[in-house]
């Protein structure tokens, strides 16, 4: 059986929870994927911290950037976070390489995807991200593959775990926007700038990573119009309660014949439907393709355990030898997006 060696750049919520499932699962996934996973090196900047497991025989590494290239390392996981720098270093180098990579990190897969896909594409490898987009729920999966034979009309999701967490908790408990936000913060459910949470950026990475699964067109963010829940009061949550309605942060794609429509902005929805229903941290998302109709995922959308196990999915398809294109085709068929026109909408 060939082993599959592991480098985890970032050891931070998401890459500490990878390296406790990868070694509490370990018998599991080797029958799984065929090859037994092991970690050889792994990367932060506090080499002091407790992580929670023994990096004991595992090369430590200053600088994530030579885990890239080590010759002991099969596959790079990216846990670091941010757009650019020191993850967009990382992985580059890793696919430049010859090493597959798997990411969490959407705002570098929103706004450097197609060009890490053709690089991916040119040395034969790839760059996986089933975790970059609502936690735990296999929806780059579900989109890239399981509704593959259909043509999407609309994505409509909650995306983003921290505002739902936090509208959910001003509601049930009455308590402060601030108040609710550290909270999240200290579950590890925010971004490390949480302001990309509540003005509904993080939400808006994701849904361009969708958009462009769905519709077979480049990664576009910036024609996603953008509007998150700062403004949302305690008041304006009470008085959605009154009137049968509930605030949610909606994400929403969908194919118009002028181009593609895509916003992020709070929503009063009806409290009879599904999506009111989906609450805390938990995130849903609805793909309507028009032979298979609308099909619903829901599950945890933020936090260690969720996003490892999106994580440990992608290692397992790798180690199993199983890569589909970066955005379901090659990157060089990705469409250019046609943008709608978001006034007239
Ligand atoms: P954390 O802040 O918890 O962890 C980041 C980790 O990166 C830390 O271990 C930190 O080191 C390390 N790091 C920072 N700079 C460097 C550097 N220059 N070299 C090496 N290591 C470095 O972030 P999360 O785990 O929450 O998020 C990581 C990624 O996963 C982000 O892209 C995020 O968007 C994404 N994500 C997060 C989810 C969540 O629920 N938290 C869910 C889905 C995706 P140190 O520990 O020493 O400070
Ligand atoms: N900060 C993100 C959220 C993490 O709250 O949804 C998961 O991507």
């Amino acid at each position: 059986q060939n082993v599959v060696k592991i480098g985890v750049a970032g050891l931070g919520t998401v890459g500490a929870g990878t390296v406790k499932l990868l070694s509490e699962h370990r018998d599991n996934l080797a029958d799984r994927s065929g090859s037994p996973m092991i970690v050889t090196a792994v990367s932060a900047r506090d080499r002091t911290r407790d992580r929670g497991f023994s990096t004991e025989g595992i090369t430590w590494y200053e600088d994530a950037r030579d885990l890239a290239t080590d010759k002991n390392v099969d596959v790079v996981v990216e846990t670091i976070g941010g757009s650019d720098g020191i993850a967009y270093d990382v992985c580059k180098a890793a696919l430049e390489n010859g090493k597959h990579v798997v990411t969490a990190n959407k705002a570098l897969i929103a706004l450097h995807g197609v060009e890490l896909a053709r690089i991916a594409d040119a040395h034969n490898v790839t760059i996986a991200y089933e975790a970059a987009v609502a936690g735990g729920i296999p929806v780059i999966k579900a989109l890239r593959e399981g509704l593959a034979g259909n043509a999407i009309s609309r994505v409509t999701g909650i995306l983003n775990g921290t505002c739902n967490y936090i509208l959910t908790t001003m509601r049930e408990q009455g308590r402060d926007f601030a108040d609710v936000l550290a909270e999240a913060q200290k579950l590890g459910y925010a971004e490390a700038d949480p302001t990309f949470d509540v003005d509904g950026i993080d939400a808006a990475h994701k849904l361009a990573i969708l958009t462009s699964l769905a519709f077979g067109v480049e990664v576009d963010f910036d024609a996603i119009a953008v509007e998150g829940i700062r403004s949302v009061s305690a008041l304006d949550i009470q008085l959605a309660e009154e009137l049968g309605y509930r605030i949610k942060l909606l994400a929403i794609a969908k194919q118009t014949p002028e181009g593609i429509e895509q916003r992020v902005s709070p929503v009063l929805v009806d409290r009879s439907t599904q999506i009111s229903k989906v609450e805390g941290v938990f995130n849903a998302v609805v793909l309507e393709g028009d032979y298979v109709g609308p099909v619903v995922l829901q599950g945890r959308g933020a936090g260690e355990r969720p996003t490892a196990s999106a994580v440990v999915a992608d290692l397992v398809d790798i180690a199993a030898g199983r890569n589909a294109p970066v955005f379901g085709v090659p990157a060089d068929r990705l469409k250019k997006n046609v943008r709608a026109s978001l006034e007239k909408h």
